[in-house]
């Protein structure tokens, strides 16, 4: 395993980490979530990501337990929460957004369901139109000082937001974000490179990015059809499909732009998608997903063709999709 700082700060992630989104309490159970975490583990994964809102809250149980039952040290990993969306349907006001009211309370009910005494990282999943800016910060900072949260960051907030925040900090002495968790794939480019582009030299902030494989996309698998087992497929989740395969499913022919670049490399579409996200220093770690043991095995194995990815293939990767 390689391990990247998170920007300028000291804490060092494995590059590539694992995340519970659709899959912990839906598609994958305790047992396999076991399985999954202990491959996880004993591959070098440090990073294990989680927000209120999975599976309203069973995803962090199945985290919690198994976590719990494996009996890794608790030095030996990182473990993440979000808040914003809330744990259940329809959430009341007090039940989601980030008010120092939820952000609180949200975050002891993390640290039960995920049966930890701190969270190493607590995000907040979207910016809040309805919550000052300061008061967030201002809840995250009471979080770290009492010892229950120890960095923290944003998800999918705009630039100027996170400007915001860090302004916010600067003045009142408040512990300030240090990472961002945004989505970044061969086709989600925009925000990573170029909307966050100043923050990161400027606030030394570093990224753990979702959705390499663009929801499973970038594997290739929807290449004829939607599997009944696969994401797309999953109740609940119809929303996702346009904005995975595109108007007229016009992304599924830029994966296949991509296929010849693959085979070239003797790899499969899946690694070659992570391999070329981790190209991007400011990348901190990138987050897997999977539904299978066998899916987390290959997508660890991504690390091992880095070495071989240089800055013309991965031109010609990003010249095969913007076709
Ligand atoms: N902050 C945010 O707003 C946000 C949003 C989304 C995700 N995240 C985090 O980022 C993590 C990763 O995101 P993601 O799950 O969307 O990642 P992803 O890699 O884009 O998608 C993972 C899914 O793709 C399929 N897949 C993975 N590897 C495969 C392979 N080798 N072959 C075929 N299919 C494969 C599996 O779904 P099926 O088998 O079901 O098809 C798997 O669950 C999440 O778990 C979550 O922790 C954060």
């Amino acid at each position: 395993m390689q391990y990247r700082r998170v920007g300028t700060s000291g804490l060092q992630l494995s590059a590539l980490s694992f995340g519970a989104w659709v899959t912990f309490g839906k598609q994958v159970g305790r047992a396999q979530a076991r399985d999954m975490l202990a491959l996880a583990h004993e591959r070098g994964v440090n990073y294990f990501d989680n927000a209120e809102t999975y599976n309203n809250g069973v995803a962090e149980q199945v985290m919690g337990d198994v976590l719990a039952d494996l009996r890794f040290p608790r030095d030996s990993y990182c473990v993440s929460s979000k808040v914003f969306f809330g744990a259940v349907d329809n959430p009341l006001p007090t039940q989601r957004g980030l008010s120092r009211k939820h952000v609180m309370e949200a975050c002891h009910q993390a640290l039960q369901r995920l049966r930890v005494d701190y969270l190493d990282l607590y995000f907040c999943h979207r910016p809040d139109p309805e919550t000052p800016v300061a008061e967030t910060v201002a809840a995250m900072d009471t979080l770290i000082r009492q010892g229950k949260v120890l960095y923290w960051g944003t998800s999918e907030w705009p630039a100027e937001a996170i400007e915001e925040a860090h302004h916010v900090a600067l003045e009142n002495g408040f512990y300030a974000p240090i990472v961002e968790q945004p989505q970044y794939n061969l086709l989600h480019r925009e925000r990573v490179e170029v909307e966050y582009a100043p923050l990161y030299e400027k606030y030394g902030m570093g990224t753990t990015i979702w959705s390499p494989l663009c929801s499973g996309l970038l594997s290739g698998k929807y290449d004829k059809g939607i599997p009944a087992d696969s994401r797309l497929a999953q109740p609940g989740y119809e929303w996702l499909r346009k904005g995975v395969l595109g108007e007229g499913d016009a992304h599924l022919g830029k994966v296949r732009a991509l296929q010849p670049i693959a085979d070239e490399l003797g790899t499969s579409l899946a690694q070659l998608a992570i391999a070329w996200c981790l190209l991007n220093p400011h990348v901190s770690t990138v987050m897997l997903g999977a539904s299978k043991r066998e899916q987390l095995a290959q997508n660890l194995d991504a690390l091992d063709l880095l070495p071989r990815l240089d800055a013309s293939i991965a031109r010609r990767m990003q010249q095969a999709v913007a076709g």
